[in-house]
C-alpha cells in the first residue's frame, strides 16, 4: 500500500506549531532552564548503551507535544508500518525500502513480489562469513600462492562511502588486512593506491548495484589492465569480486560465477552497507564485528519501531529538524562527533540525508511550498573548535548541531579523553547560555583591562541560545556504530515522511550523468 500524502503545511498542528513558534522564539535557552531546573533531565532518551540529551533545544513541552501531534497527523505510524513490512513506499522506482531486513534476525517473513526475502538475507551472510574467513586467515591465496594483504574497494557514492566511513571509524578492531577505497574518476585517485599495493596480494572488490557507473567501471578496468600486466586473464578470479545486480555485466568483466556477492533492488545504495556492500568490512574486521554491527542496527530499527514518538531517539531527532528547518529557517545542521575515528561520518551522512531529502516535489507530484532536506555537514571535535566554531557560536547563521561522543576512549589515553570531553560540555554550554555582557565587563576588570571596555564589549559577548544535541555513547563499538548509523536512517525516513516527499529515489543525479555522456561523446 501506498504512503498517504499529506501537506504537512495543511495539518492542525503545523498551524499550532507556527503559533507556537511566534510566542516561543522570543525564549532564550537560558530562560527555558531557570523556568524548569529539572530540565535537563526531562529532555533526555536512553537506550542502553546510548544516550540523546536535547535538552539545549529551543523547544519547551508543548513544542514537543506538538511536533508529536505532527507526526500524527501525517500518520507517521502507519508510514513506518509499510516501511518494515516492505510496502513498495519508493514508489518512483516501484520498490520497498528495505535495508533493516539485512539485519533482522527475526523469523517474520518479509514479502516482496510474493516471495519472502529472508532466506536470501541470511545466505548472503553465510557467504560473506565463509569468504571473509578464507581471505582473513590466508586459505584464499594470489595467483602466485601468496597471501592476500591488501583489498581495495571500487565503487562510489553508496557502494564507497558507507564501507569506507565504517572501515575508518573500526579501524581499533582491524584485523592484518589493509583496506583502500578508489571511487573517483579523476586518475590521480586510483595511481595513488595502485602505488601501495602488490597484484600477487591484492583483493579487488567491486561493487555497483548497477555495473553501469561511470566513475567505478573505469576504475576497474584500469586496475584489471594494471593487474594484467604481471598476471594473467585467468588469475582475474582469484583477485577480483563483485557486489551487484547486473549479474550479466559481472560476467562480462571476467568475474567468477561463484565470485559474486548479490545486491537487491530494495535496498538503496545509500542504505546498502548492511548488505555485501559492506563486505569490505567484513574483510577489515572480521565477520563477528560486521554482524555486531548489523546487531546495533537492529536494536535501534526495535527502538524506532516501538518506542512512543516522544521516546524515540530517531523520532525525537527528526522532529527537532523540521523544527528548525521549517520554523526557524536554518538550512543547514552540523554532525560533530568527538573522535577521530567517526571523521568520515558527516561525508557520509551528506549522501544519506541529502541524496534522499534534497526533493522540491511532493509525492503528488506538486511542486512544494515549504523547506524539505537539510544542507548537511561537520567535522570532528576538536578539530572544527579551531576552524569552523567561530561561525557557529557567533555568527549570524542558527545551525543545530549533533555532538556525537562517547563516555570512553579505546586506546585509553585518560587524560586525553578528559579533556576531549570537556571540550565537548564546553562547546555545548557555550552554544546554549553564551557569555553576557556583564560578563565580559567583569572579566574585563578581573584581567585588569576595564580600560578596554568600550572597545571590546560587543565583540566578546556571546549571545549563546544557539541549539545542540548530545548523543553520547559508552564506547565506540562495532554494535554502537551500527546503532548510530540507524538513528540517522531512521531521522531521513522520518523526515520524508513529515514534508511528503520520496526520500528512496535520486532522479536529480542523473541529468549531470546524461550530459557527461554527452558531452564525452563529442
Ligand atoms: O549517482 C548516484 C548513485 O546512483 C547513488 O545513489 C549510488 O549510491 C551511486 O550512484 C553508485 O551507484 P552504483 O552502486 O550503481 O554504482
Amino acid at each position: 500500500m501506498a504512503l498517504i500524502n499529506t501537506n504537512p503545511t495543511q495539518t492542525e498542528s503545523w498551524k499550532k506549531l507556527t503559533e507556537h513558534f511566534n510566542q516561543l522564539n522570543t525564549t532564550t535557552l537560558t530562560e527555558l532552564f531557570q523556568e524548569d531546573s529539572d530540565r535537563a533531565s526531562k529532555f533526555k532518551i536512553a537506550l542502553d548503551d546510548v544516550e540523546l540529551d536535547y535538552s539545549k533545544n529551543k523547544i519547551s513541552k508543548e513544542t514537543l507535544d506538538l511536533l508529536v501531534g505532527l507526526a500524527n497527523d501525517v500518520q507517521l505510524k502507519d508510514a513506518i508500518e509499510k516501511y518494515f513490512s516492505g510496502d513498495t513506499i519508493n514508489a518512483t522506482e516501484g520498490r520497498a525500502v528495505l535495508h533493516t531486513a539485512l539485519r533482522s534476525t527475526s523469523e517474520e517473513a518479509i514479502l516482496v513480489d510474493g516471495k519472502d526475502i529472508k532466506p536470501k538475507v541470511q545466505t548472503t551472510l553465510r557467504k560473506i562469513r565463509a569468504f571473509s574467513n578464507k581471505v582473513i586467515s590466508g586459505k584464499w591465496k594470489g595467483y602466485t600462492g601468496k597471501n592476500i594483504t591488501d583489498v581495495v574497494n571500487i565503487g562510489i557514492g553508496g557502494s564507497d562511502l558507507g564501507p569506507d566511513m565504517v572501515v575508518e571509524a573500526l579501524k581499533f578492531y582491524k584485523n592484518k588486512l589493509n583496506v583502500h577505497f578508489v571511487s573517483n574518476v579523476e586518475g590521480d585517485h586510483v595511481a595513488e593506491v595502485l602505488r601501495k599495493i602488490n597484484p600477487e596480494t591484492t583483493l579487488f572488490v567491486i561493487v555497483s548495484k548497477t555495473f553501469t557507473t561511470q566513475e567505478t567501471i573505469s576504475n576497474a578496468n584500469t586496475i584489471k589492465n594494471w593487474f594484467l600486466k604481471s598476471a594473467s586473464i585467468f588469475d582475474v578470479a582469484k583477485h577480483f569480486v563483485a557486489v551487484s545486480t547486473n549479474l550479466e555485466a559481472v560476467y562480462d568483466f571476467g568475474i567468477d560465477k561463484n565470485n559474486v556477492f548479490p545486491m537487491w533492488n530494495w535496498v538503496g545504495g545509500r542504505f546498502s552497507l548492511w548488505s555485501a556492500v559492506g563486505l569490505s568490512i567484513s574483510l577489515a574486521v572480521g565477520f563477528d564485528n560486521f554482524k555486531e554491527l548489523l546487531q546495533g542496527a537492529e536494536e535501534v530499527d526495535s527502538h524506532f519501531k516501538e518506542a512512543e514518538f516522544d521516546q524515540n531517539i530517531p523520532v525525537v531527532l527528526a522532529l527537532l529538524s523540521v523544527w528548525y528547518n521549517n520554523f526557524y529557517g536554518a538550512e543547514t545542521e552540523a554532525i560533530l562527533p568527538y573522535t577521530q575515528y567517526l571523521s568520515k561520518l558527516p561525508a557520509y551522512l551528506q549522501q544519506a540525508i541529502m541524496e534522499s531529502n534534497g526533493k522540491s516535489v511532493d509525492r503528488n507530484g506538486d511542486k512544494i511550498t515549504y523547506q524539505t532536506g537539510t544542507i548537511i555537514w561537520g567535522s570532528t571535535g576538536t578539530n572544527m573548535q579551531h576552524a569552523f566554531m567561530q561561525l557557529v557560536h557567533q555568527g549570524t547563521k542558527l545551525i543545530p548541531a549533533d555532538f556525537i561522543g562517547y563516555k570512553e576512549s579505546l586506546h585509553g589515553y585518560e587524560d586525553h579523553h578528559r579533556k576531549l570531553m570537556a571540550n565537548y560540555e564546553a562547546q555545548m554550554q557555550a552554544l546554549a547560555f553564551g557569555k553576557t555582557k556583564e560578563e565580559v565587563h567583569l572579566e574585563l576588570k578581573t584581567n585588569g583591562d576595564l580600560d578596554k571596555v568600550n572597545q571590546l564589549l560587543p565583540f566578546k559577548v556571546f549571545e549563546g541560545n544557539r541549539p545542540s544535541n548530545a548523543i553520547l555513547f559508552d564506547k565506540l563499538t562495532p554494535k554502537s556504530l551500527g546503532k548510530l548509523i540507524a538513528i540517522y536512517e531512521h531521522k531521513i525516513f522520518v523526515q520524508g515522511i513529515i514534508w511528503n516527499i520520496y526520500s528512496y529515489d535520486q532522479f536529480g543525479v542523473e541529468l549531470g550523468k546524461e550530459l557527461a555522456k554527452k558531452i564525452l561523446k563529442n
